[in-house]
């Protein structure tokens, strides 16, 4: 369980205090703890970095990357919540450091390159091609990238039918996302050990963290170099 305010706050590099819980939004307790465990290994230190933030929603992890000093290029398939995450943004004093992109989702169509960082929280569910996906995320990232996906993990085939079956009951639509049809029948496929298994293909995995929610899974790896493939 994630308790007291250290384990739920992140120092910026000017010593500003950022609360986790307001950057994560939602998902709670357990997501906190999983980014908390994303800082103490990408550091909290980003001055210079480039981090690519894919889905960014309502931009509050954006701003929180771009308040730790990276400059953060930030895409994501509809424009709905664009005029939130730039009010976000400026909110924060963070306005300059990100760049907000809306794009078709396939990322070969992203025009910057060179990133340090690629992250994402709820979004790999929504990817139909996975692989495909990350190999071109993996393009866009330096030598020495890393990815860490924060992502929903229902592994219980009932649990899964169940949020289909709400999903289209509420025509595919996304509660915070009005008029953005996000579901199908065939997604959200979830991440399933398959899909780990795909992230592992294409990454150097080096952590697989579960919390105690069993719905919340952290995924950290580096980007394969060339003479590293197999
Ligand atoms: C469940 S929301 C999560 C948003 C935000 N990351 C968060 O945690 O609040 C999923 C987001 O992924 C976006 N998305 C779906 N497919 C995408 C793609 N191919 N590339 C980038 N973003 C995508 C959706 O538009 C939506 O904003």
């Amino acid at each position: 369980m994630v308790g007291g305010s250290e384990l739920t706050t992140i120092l910026t590099p000017e010593g500003r205090s950022l609360s986790l819980q307001h950057f994560v939004g939602w998902g709670g307790p357990s997501v906190v703890q999983l980014m908390k465990r994303t800082m103490e290994i990408l550091g909290t230190e980003l001055t210079g970095r480039r981090v690519l933030e894919i889905g960014y929603g309502h931009g509050e992890m954006s701003s929180f990357f771009a308040l730790l000093g990276a400059h953060v290029v930030a895409v994501d398939t509809h424009d709905v919540a664009l005029p939130g995450a730039i009010a976000e943004a400026t909110r924060w004093g963070v306005r300059d450091r990100i760049e907000f992109v809306v794009y078709s989702g396939d990322p070969r169509e992203i025009r910057q390159a060179d990133f340090d960082i690629a992250f994402s929280k709820s979004v790999l569910l929504l990817i139909p091609q996975l692989e495909t996906f990350l190999r071109a995320i993996s393009a866009k990232l330096r030598p020495d990238g890393q990815v860490a996906f924060i992502e929903n993990g229902f592994h219980n085939p009932l649990a899964v039918l169940g949020r289909r079956i709400i999903h289209l009951l509420r025509r595919n639509q996304a509660n915070d996302y009005p008029g953005v049809a996000m579901y199908n029948w065939r997604l959200p496929v979830y991440l399933s050990p398959a899909r780990i298994d795909t992230i592992r293909n294409v990454f150097e995995v080096r952590e697989v963290r579960r919390v105690e929610s069993p719905h919340w899974y952290l995924i950290h790896g580096l980007k394969k170099t060339a003479n590293k493939l197999p």
